[in-house]
């Protein structure tokens, strides 16, 4: 059975990358890759580090591109990928322009899609800001739905989507989580192996979702501003997403601050590791929401919404928004109140066992009658 991967960001190649390696190894698949490298240089580190080398690359990627650029340019390029491969399924993954784009090609050429990160849903279409719109459109392109979650799968249902087209698999993140993060890591970076994680309370922060650029972000960094001056223990470290957007404010907020460190974005493997050392993380990523909670970490989501509400409701994870005194208090409460502190500490794993990927295997050689 031919099946043709498509991705194109950093996230999409993260979780995609065990399930690749896996369909590589089972000689019932003929495993292609193809990428639209809506990211570059965030892409290639992943690919490079999960060794994939993919067989087409479309190389999209332009700075400050418009979503009618990406959805325009991955539309005609995949068109001769996918009339060339003539694939039997073709997966894609959650809810960037790429996987929308992806599923909308193949079904132009009447092609079926697995859709992998299915049925996450904040049932407001601007919030994320366009992803809740592509995965909703994905799933609606899509023949088989592998839903991280039962709550994911509830979502799909409530849509009418036909129950045996559901499979609830786990979320890969894990998968790629558990290969990745071990005790004894040592960074590159020297700044990383000599900072004392003990000692200092390490704040680990990311940004860069549409829907935040601009004044909500520069309110979270001004709450950073508060917190660095309230609390001389704090360090922050930042590895800066390359949406000159995002560093430009970056840049005019922090880039004075000493106990601030602004870095490229770092390798997955030196992420995940630094992730499960650091003493809180910030974000607004969506991947990130799902991996701090298995490692014990509490997080503050730097959004309104979120898709993912399983470790929201199991205490580990808050959301918080964008507004600097929200923040700043939310820090300041999580750095004074141990007990606070340890209720949100728990880890836990409503994402996945790390097996999701086994899982979306053995769906897709039932549904072709294996
Ligand atoms: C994209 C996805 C978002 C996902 C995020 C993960 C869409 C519409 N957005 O948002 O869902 O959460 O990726 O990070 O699909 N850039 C580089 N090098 C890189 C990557 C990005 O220079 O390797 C710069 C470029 O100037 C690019 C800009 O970042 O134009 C924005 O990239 P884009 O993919 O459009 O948006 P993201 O915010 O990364
Ligand atoms: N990540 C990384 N390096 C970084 C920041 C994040 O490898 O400097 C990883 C992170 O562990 C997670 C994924 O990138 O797996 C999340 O990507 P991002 O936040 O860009 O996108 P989202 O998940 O919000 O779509």
């Amino acid at each position: 059975m031919k099946v043709l991967v498509v991705f194109g960001t950093r996230p999409e190649a993260i979780k995609m990358a065990p399930l690749v390696q896996m369909l590589r190894d089972d000689n019932y698949f003929d495993c292609r890759v193809a990428v639209t490298a809506q990211h570059r240089e965030m892409l290639d580190q992943v690919l490079k580090l999960f060794g994939i080398r993919p067989h087409h690359d479309l190389d999209i990627m332009r700075a400050g591109q418009t979503l009618f650029d990406i959805t325009g340019r991955a539309l005609k390029g995949l068109q001769p990928v996918l009339e060339a491969e003539k694939p039997d399924l073709v997966l894609v993954h959650g809810d960037t322009a790429t996987t929308f784009v992806a599923a909308l090609a193949a079904y132009y050429l009447q092609i079926p899609v697995g859709h992998v990160e299915a049925g996450l849903r904040t049932g407001n279409r601007y919030s994320p800001f366009p992803e809740e719109m592509n995965r909703r459109l994905a799933g609606a392109l899509a023949q088989w739905h592998f839903a991280p979650t039962a709550g994911a799968r509830d979502n799909l249902l409530r849509e009418g989507v036909e129950p045996k087209s559901i499979f609830v698999t786990g979320n890969t993140v894990i998968d790629a989580l558990l290969t990745t993060v071990r005790p004894g890591y040592r960074f590159d970076l020297s700044l990383l192996n000599n900072l004392d994680f003990n000692r200092h309370r390490v704040l680990l922060v990311t940004t860069h979702r549409r829907e935040n650029l601009g004044h909500p972000m520069r309110d979270i960094y001004l709450a950073l501003r508060d917190i660095l001056a309230a609390h001389p223990a704090v360090r922050v470290i930042f590895p800066v997403h390359k949406n000159p957007a995002v560093v430009r404010v970056v840049q005019e907020v922090l880039g004075d601050s000493n106990r601030v460190h602004l870095l490229e974005p770092l390798d997955y493997e030196p992420f995940a590791n630094l992730m499960s050392r650091c003493y809180l993380v910030l974000t607004d990523s969506g991947g990130i929401q799902e991996e701090a909670p298995s490692l014990g970490k509490p997080v503050l989501v730097l959004r309104d919404t979120t898709e993912r509400p399983e470790a929201v409701d199991a205490g580990t994870v808050r959301l918080v928004g964008t507004g600097r005194d929200a923040v700043r208090e939310e820090v300041s409460r999580l750095l004074a109140d141990t007990a606070y502190y340890n209720s949100m500490a728990e880890a836990i794993n409503p994402y996945g066992d790390g097996r999701a990927c086994e899982r979306i295997i053995m769906a897709i050689k039932s549904a072709y009658g294996q």
